[in-house]
C-alpha cells in the first residue's frame, strides 16, 4: 500500500488497537483507490473532449494544406468554430477546477435579481437563436445574498442549454420568486425535455442524455456540473424537472434565503 497500490486489503479481526488502526488503514486506501480512479477517469475524459475538436481541426488544415479544400471563408469559418469550441472547454474546465478546488471563495452581497436575469438574457439574444425569451421576477425588486458572478454563470449555462433545446420560434422563460423562505429560479422550455433516468445523471461532468449530439451543435457536457457545483456552494439545490405542460424541460435552482432583504 505504501508503494501506490491501494488494491491491497488489510484483513483483521483483532478487536485491538492494532485491528483499529487496520481498519483505519483498510477505509483510508478504499478512499485512495477512489479519488485515483476519478483522477483516471477524469484525464481520459478531458484528453478525449480535446482529441475531438482538435482531430477535425487537423484534418480541415491537412486538406487545405494539400489544396483538397479551397481556402475560402466557409472553410476558415469552421476552423473557427472548432478553435471556439477549445477555448470555451478549456475555460469551462479552468472554471470547474477552481470551482472543486476552492481557490474561488463565493463573493455573497445583496443582489437585486431582475436586472442579473436581463442581462444573461440579453447575452443569451445575442448568440442570435431563434427563441423568445423571457424574465419574470416577483416581485420586481426581488435581491438575494449571492455572488451574482457566479449565479450569472449558473444563468448563462441554463439559459444556453434551454435554447439550444428549445424548436425554432420557442419560448423560454426565466424566472424568479421567493417560495417558502427559499428562492427559487426556473429555466424553461418546450424542447424535448430529459428523460427521467437522465435527470440525475445531466449534471455530473461530460454527461450528456444524447451521446450522439457531440458534434457543432453539442456541447461538452460541462455546464450543468458547473451550474451545480455555484448551487451547492450558495448550499442550495438544483434539479431538472419536466415543463408543465410538457414537453420541455424546467431546471429549477433553489437557494436558501436566510438572510433576504428587499431592495428599497
Ligand atoms: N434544456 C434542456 N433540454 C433537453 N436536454 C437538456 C437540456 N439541458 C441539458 N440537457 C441535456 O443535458 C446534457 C448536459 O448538459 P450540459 O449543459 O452539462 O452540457 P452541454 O450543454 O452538452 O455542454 P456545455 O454546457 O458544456 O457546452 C446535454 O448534453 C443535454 O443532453
Ligand atoms: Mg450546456
Amino acid at each position: 500500500m505504501a508503494c501506490g497500490n491501494y488494491s491491497r486489503r488489510v484483513t483483521t479481526s483483532s478487536r485491538d488497537e492494532v485491528g483499529e488502526l487496520a481498519r483505519a488503514f483498510e477505509s483510508m486506501a478504499r478512499d485512495l483507490a477512489a479519488v485515483d480512479a476519478e483522477r483516471r477517469r477524469l484525464v481520459a475524459d478531458v484528453s478525449h473532449e480535446l482529441r475531438t475538436p482538435l482531430a477535425a481541426l487537423q484534418a480541415l488544415l491537412e486538406n487545405l494544406a494539400d489544396g483538397v479544400t479551397p481556402a475560402d471563408p466557409e472553410t476558415f469559418e469552421t476552423a473557427l468554430a472548432q478553435t471556439r469550441r477549445l477555448g470555451r472547454l478549456v475555460t469551462q474546465l479552468l472554471d470547474l477546477s477552481r470551482l472543486e478546488s476552492g481557490v474561488v471563495p463565493l463573493e455573497r452581497r445583496p443582489t437585486p435579481l431582475g436586472p442579473l436575469l436581463e442581462q444573461a438574457v440579453r447575452e443569451t439574444e445575442a448568440s442570435g437563436r431563434d427563441v423568445v425569451l423571457r424574465s419574470d421576477v416577483r416581485p420586481p425588486e426581488l435581491c438575494a445574498e449571492v455572488d451574482p458572478e457566479r449565479l450569472h454563470q449558473v444563468l448563462s449555462n441554463l439559459l444556453d442549454n434551454a435554447t439550444r433545446h428549445s424548436p425554432a420560434g420557442g419560448v423560454v422563460t426565466v424566472s424568479a420568486l421567493r417560495s417558502d423562505g427559499a428562492l427559487r429560479l426556473a429555466i424553461c422550455d418546450a424542447g424535448p425535455g430529459i428523460a427521467d433516468p437522465d435527470k440525475e445523471r445531466v449534471f455530473e461532468r461530460f454527461a450528456r442524455a444524447d451521446p450522439a449530439r457531440t458534434g457543432r451543435e453539442g456541447g461538452s457536457g460541462l455546464g450543468l456540473a458547473i451550474a451545480r457545483w455555484v448551487v451547492d456552494l450558495h448550499g442550495g439545490v438544483i434539479r431538472a424537472e419536466d415543463a408543465d405542460p410538457p414537453p420541455g424541460c424546467c431546471v429549477v435552482v433553489e437557494l436558501p434565503d436566510g438572510r433576504r432583504r428587499e431592495h428599497a
